[in-house]
């Protein structure tokens, strides 16, 4: 394991969109799941009452005494009781349906939203990435994630409603960054259950696209930003993973949905560290010019693994 020359600090990415459903929980599992892959040191934090990203990662919440809600509301502590182990160099902190309390409980805190960052900061230094699950909504838990991140990470779909979503989001962002954070730039959108043939997704990326570059030079927290790369087509096996437990690498690693999150891995690899050649995921390099964007059941050949579950469907 090699941390970046010169960093102290890992990467902190807030997985965010105030729309729900949109593939964040999906995106944050898979992708910190690949990174881990790749050898870096990945502590996954789970801020959704939902705690979808925990039961993805299969964590029981029976078997855990501690959550992310005793480093909000304890003031103190060593922030390790709260770590799991999931793999080889994959941790997280969990989520239980208590959290949703700690937006009333924190309201009178007047350091409410520096919580995360506090608690965790003796920690930090053994991660090279830090990839936190926000609910789809921006009360006090986002706002912890946003306050604690460094890099936020967008994933949608591309739908016209969403996109109208998204330059809100940006907004709010850059608002939020003017009060709590001023460093925090967003620098992914993730686009989720892809459907690339389509003409909508087509014009809404390509409408993002124009949007993203007419910020290049604006002072907004989004001029970073760039499309992540591939898209993550829509498959099935990427739904099925959640009620297994497992990151989609555990459940079905050859399918197209592991190969996309490799391959996002090693574009967000590539944008932390351009010197580097980013193949270290081992993911198979696919034109996606050429391949599918949706699996349909008339694209489904009868070699292809995903073929039954799909037609069970
Ligand atoms: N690429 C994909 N292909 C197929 N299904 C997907 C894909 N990405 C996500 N899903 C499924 O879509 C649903 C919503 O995804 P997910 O839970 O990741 O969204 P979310 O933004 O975290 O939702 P919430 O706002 O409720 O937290 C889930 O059932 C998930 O399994
Ligand atoms: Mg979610």
């Amino acid at each position: 394991m090699v941390m970046d020359a010169g960093r102290r600090e890992p990467h902190i990415v807030a997985v965010i969109n105030q729309k729900g459903g949109v593939g964040k929980t999906t995106s944050a599992v898979n992708l910190g799941a690949a990174l881990a892959q790749a050898g870096k040191r990945v502590l996954m934090i789970d801020l959704d009452p939902q705690a979808h990203m925990s039961l993805h990662l299969g964590i029981d919440p029976d078997s855990i005494e501690h959550s992310v809600y005793d480093l909000l509301v304890e003031d103190g502590g060593d922030p390790s009781r709260v770590i799991t182990r999931i793999d080889d160099n994959l941790d997280a902190i969990a989520a239980e349906t208590d959290l949703a309390a700690a937006e009333s409980e924190l309201a009178s805190n007047p350091n409410r939203n520096e919580l995360l960052r506090e608690q965790l900061s003796s920690i930090l230094p053994n991660y090279d990435a830090v990839v936190i699950d926000c609910p789809p909504s921006l009360g006090v838990l986002t706002l912890n994630a946003l306050v604690m991140a460094n890099e936020v990470f967008v994933p949608m779909q591309a739908h016209f409603l969403a996109l109208q979503g998204v330059g809100k989001l940006l907004e709010t962002i850059g608002l939020v960054c003017n009060s709590v954070n001023p460093d925090l730039q967003v620098t992914g959108i993730i686009l989720c259950m892809h459907e690339r043939q389509t003409m909508l997704a087509r014009e809404v990326v390509s409408d993002l696209e124009e949007f993203i570059e007419s910020s290049r030079d604006q002072d907004v927290p989004w001029r970073a930003c760039r499309v992540l790369q591939p898209p993550i087509r829509r498959n099935i096996k990427l739904a099925e993973a959640p009620s297994f437990g497992q990151t989609i690498f555990q459940y079905e690693p050859g399918c197209h949905g592991a190969n996309d999150y490799r391959q996002l891995a090693d574009d967000v690899l590539s944008g932390w560290d351009p010197s580097k050649d980013q193949t270290a995921t081992g993911s198979t390099p696919v034109d996606t010019k050429e391949a599918p964007c949706v699996e349909t059941p008339s694209e489904i050949t009868p070699t292809d693994p995903d073929r039954d579950r799909v037609e069970s469907a």
